[in-house]
Formats: structure tokens, C-alpha cells, sequence
């Protein structure tokens, strides 16, 4: 056995194992042969939320949490935030290299294509309550965009692979959209392929009697979002993706795995968690009582904090530079005082300095989103249509992984040994019902 090794000694039984070590991991199932005899099932790692556990190899994203880099295939996420538009990025993600012209032509065209979403959508998103959380409406829509298009399934052919991750794309803007005018009551505005993908959205999300006006800073902060939302290798919601299409469904209901993890607050739902944490605390007296409770574990200062990010995440670098040239062009917001004000007294408090909790990407989005009029529980919708492309291209990673079997974690079992039925009249009520 080379150096690339672990030798193992098992106190159990004396016995030494000598297991590989490739890419500075070792296989679990490696650990298998451990056993104390031969009928034992042999060792297994106990990982409950892969805390150290690497579940696929992947090309597409790489981040270095404890220095703070994001890169797309390689590219910097700052370099790609000022230079690329996000269709150009969805590219990147999905094919491994930026388009030439000819190729971000024709795929443009093909996104075009197929933004307009079957008629049978629009009487499905209008069966929900008006107060329906957009996020509950996308993740319905997407999901039900498996029966219109039953030709997904057909998983093994790469170049239908190829067309559903296109025809999603394109329209999950027109859904989110959608399900943003049926909260207000207002009527669907139909994609215009004119514009280009993200003032498409912003169009058929805000036009009130004809092509709404963009304004263009706010139109490319909203598309610099978007990108650097783009993907974030294997957290929850794209291990939800890849861990629901290992079973080989379609992508539509892989995705919407994807959407179901991302509505969670600790996810997605966090940068809604900050404005609803702002408000609470209302002005900058009361941050040091916030901040109090916050240390004495009553509370949890959302937008900070993340599992991978131990130095700074550097999108929230990039966003809150976005913040400023948001609220040039809308005016000052009380509540980015008090955030700027929270973050310099976190920044500067033991507690978070020992923890190593920054701003994560949350942190300002919300109140980014929030000055472009965007309702609060419209948030997570944004991160999950700058998330598709990351969806798509790891989902389509995960098809093409020759190592690919379905995800099935296993466990280890704390509940009772056998015992016979007892019948319903022999048996005692819990003390606690
Ligand atoms: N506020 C206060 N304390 C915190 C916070 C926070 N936001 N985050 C972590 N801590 C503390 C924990 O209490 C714990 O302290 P302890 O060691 O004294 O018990 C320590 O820091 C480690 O925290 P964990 O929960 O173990 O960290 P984990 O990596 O599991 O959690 C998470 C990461 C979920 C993001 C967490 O930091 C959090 O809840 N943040 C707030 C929610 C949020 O902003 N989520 C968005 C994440 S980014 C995204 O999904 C796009």
C-alpha cells in the first residue's frame, strides 16, 4: 500500500486494515471489511448531516470556505458578477465553458423558445388561496411540469436531458412570475421575447398597461443577484435535487425537491428572516438587547452564519456593495441602518468573532429585493430562480456519474429489540397523552 493511506487498528480485535486515501478522502465503504466477527455487518460512519462526507465528485463549483472563495468552473464569482449575464453563467454551469457568441446566441434563442408555460398552468396557479406563499406556488408548478412534459422521463437520452433543463430555465421566470401577480390580484402578464431572460421577469412581474420601465441599475443588481445565487456545490436544496434524481425521476420533480429545501428558513428563507428580524428590532437602540439575547441562545442573528463560510462569504461582499447602488437610485431604508449598524457591533463581538460568524448571502438581499418591491415571502422565490442553473447543471452532473446508485443513507437503528403484537386492550396508555 502506497503513503496515500490510512492504517487503521481496531482495539476491538487487534486487527490492522490499511484503506486508500484518493483526493484526501477515504471510501466508507472501505470500512466495511472492519468486523469484529464474521457475522458482524462491519463498520460504518455515523455523519447526520454530512458534516464530513463527501456524496459525489463534482466539476462545477468550488468553494474555499475558510479563505472565502466562490468560483463558477474555475471563473471567480467577482469576475463573473461584474462581466457575465446570467444566461451566460447558466451556460457556464451547465456545459463547463462560457459560451462564444454563436453558442449564447443559439442558446438565448432556445431559452426564448420556451418561455410561455401551457395554459393548464395559469387555471393551476389560480387554484391557490390568494394569500398562497409564492414559494408553495412555485414548487407546485414546477413539480406539476412533470405531467405536461412526460417525455422527461425518458432520463437516459442526453439530448432530452438536454431540452428539459432549457425548457425549465426558461420557464420558471414566467411561473415565479406567476405566482407574484396572483398574490396582488393582478392579471399574468405573457413573457415578451424581445427582452432579454432577466427583464423579461422583471416585465411580466411589474408591467402595469404596457412594457414596464426598467431601470437598469436596478435590473442588473437584480441580474448580479441572481448570478451569484447561481449554484453552491452540495448544500441542502441541491443535495435534495441529487439525492431525489438518484431514484431516476424526472427533472422536474427533482427540482422541486430542490424548491422544497430552499423554502426553509435556514436556507433560502433566511434573507426573509432578516427583514422580518429588522423590523423587529425597529431602531439602533434596541440592538444591544437583540444582541444580548442572540448570545444567551434566544435568538439566532439571521444572515450570519454558514456551514462552509468561516472567514467571509464573499457574495455578501459583493451584495452589500449592490445594496448601496440599490438604495442610491431608491433612497436611504431605515433598516439598512440598522443592519449596518447590527453587523458593525456583531463584527466586532466575541461571541461571533469566536464562531466564526459573518454576513452570509442573505444578509442584504432581502432589503435589496425589498427597495425593488418585491414583498417579503417573494424572496426565497428570487434565490430559487437564480438557483435553477445550479440545480440543472448538478443534476445533470449527477446523470452523467458513472459512480451514480440512489441515494440511501443508512442508520443506526435506537429503537426496540422484537417483540410480539400486543393487543389493543392489553395495551397501557402513555403516561404523557
Ligand atoms: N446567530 C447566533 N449564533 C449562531 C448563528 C447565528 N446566526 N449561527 C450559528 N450560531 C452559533 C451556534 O449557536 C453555535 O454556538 P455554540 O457552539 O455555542 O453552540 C455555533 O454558532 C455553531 O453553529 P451551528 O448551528 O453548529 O452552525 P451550522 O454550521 O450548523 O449552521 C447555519 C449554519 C444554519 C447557517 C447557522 O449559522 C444559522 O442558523 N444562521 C442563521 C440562518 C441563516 O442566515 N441561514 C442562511 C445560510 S446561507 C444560505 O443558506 C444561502
Amino acid at each position: 500500500m502506497s503513503n496515500e493511506s490510512l492504517t487503521i487498528t481496531d482495539n476491538r480485535t487487534g486487527q490492522k486494515y490499511e484503506v486508500a486515501i484518493t483526493d484526501n478522502t477515504i471510501q466508507a465503504m472501505d470500512l466495511r471489511q472492519i468486523k469484529v466477527d464474521e457475522e458482524d455487518f462491519g463498520l460504518m460512519t455515523y455523519d447526520p448531516s454530512f458534516m464530513n462526507t463527501a456524496a459525489c465528485r463534482s466539476a462545477i463549483t468550488f468553494i474555499d470556505g475558510e479563505r472565502g472563495i466562490l468560483r463558477y468552473r474555475g471563473y471567480p464569482i467577482e469576475q463573473l458578477a461584474e462581466k457575465a449575464t446570467f444566461l451566460e453563467v447558466a451556460y457556464l454551469l451547465s456545459e463547463g465553458e462560457l459560451p462564444n457568441q454563436e453558442q449564447l446566441d443559439k442558446w438565448t434563442d432556445l431559452i426564448k423558445y420556451h418561455t410561455y408555460v401551457h395554459t393548464n398552468i395559469i387555471k393551476f396557479l389560480e387554484g391557490f388561496r390568494y394569500d398562497a406563499h409564492p414559494m408553495g406556488m412555485l414548487l407546485g408548478a414546477v413539480s406539476a411540469l412533470s405531467t405536461f412534459y412526460p417525455d422527461a422521463r425518458n432520463i437516459k437520452d442526453p439530448e432530452n436531458r438536454y431540452l428539459q433543463r432549457a425548457r425549465l430555465l426558461a420557464k420558471a421566470p414566467t411561473i415565479a412570475a406567476f405566482a407574484f401577480r396572483h398574490s396582488r390580484g393582478l392579471p399574468f402578464v405573457f413573457p415578451d421575447n424581445d427582452l432579454d431572460y432577466v427583464g423579461n421577469f422583471v416585465n411580466m412581474t411589474f408591467s402595469i398597461g404596457g412594457q414596464h420601465k426598467a431601470n437598469k441599475v436596478l435590473q442588473r443588481a437584480l441580474e448580479v443577484l441572481l448570478i451569484l445565487h447561481a449554484d453552491h456545490e452540495q448544500n441542502c436544496s441541491t443535495s435534495a435535487v441529487r439525492g431525489v434524481g438518484s431514484s431516476s425521476v424526472d427533472l422536474y420533480s427533482s427540482v422541486s425537491a430542490g424548491i422544497a429545501a430552499l423554502y426553509g428558513p435556514l436556507h433560502g428563507g433566511a434573507n426573509e428572516a432578516v427583514i422580518k428580524m429588522l423590523d423587529e428590532i425597529g431602531t439602533r437602540d434596541n440592538i444591544p438587547g437583540f444582541i444580548k439575547d442572540v448570545k444567551d441562545g434566544k435568538r439566532r442573528l439571521m444572515g450570519f452564519g454558514h456551514r462552509v463560510y468561516k472567514s467571509y462569504d464573499p457574495r455578501a461582499e459583493l451584495i452589500k456593495k449592490i445594496a448601496f447602488e440599490v438604495f442610491d437610485q431608491t433612497g436611504m431604508n431605515p433598516k439598512l441602518e440598522v443592519a449596518l449598524e447590527l453587523e458593525r457591533i456583531a463584527l466586532e463581538d466575541d461571541y461571533f468573532i469566536s464562531r466564526k460568524l459573518y454576513p452570509n448571502v442573505d444578509f442584504y438581499s432581502g432589503l435589496i429585493y425589498q427597495a425593488m418591491g418585491y414583498p417579503t415571502e417573494y424572496f426565497t422565490v428570487l434565490f430559487a430562480l437564480g438557483r435553477m442553473p445550479g440545480w440543472l447543471a448538478q443534476w445533470e452532473e449527477m446523470r452523467c456519474d458513472e459512480n451514480l446508485k440512489i441515494a440511501r443513507p443508512r442508520q443506526i437503528y435506537t429503537g426496540p429489540e422484537e417483540r410480539p403484537y400486543v393487543p389493543i386492550e392489553q395495551r397501557k396508555a402513555l403516561a404523557s397523552v
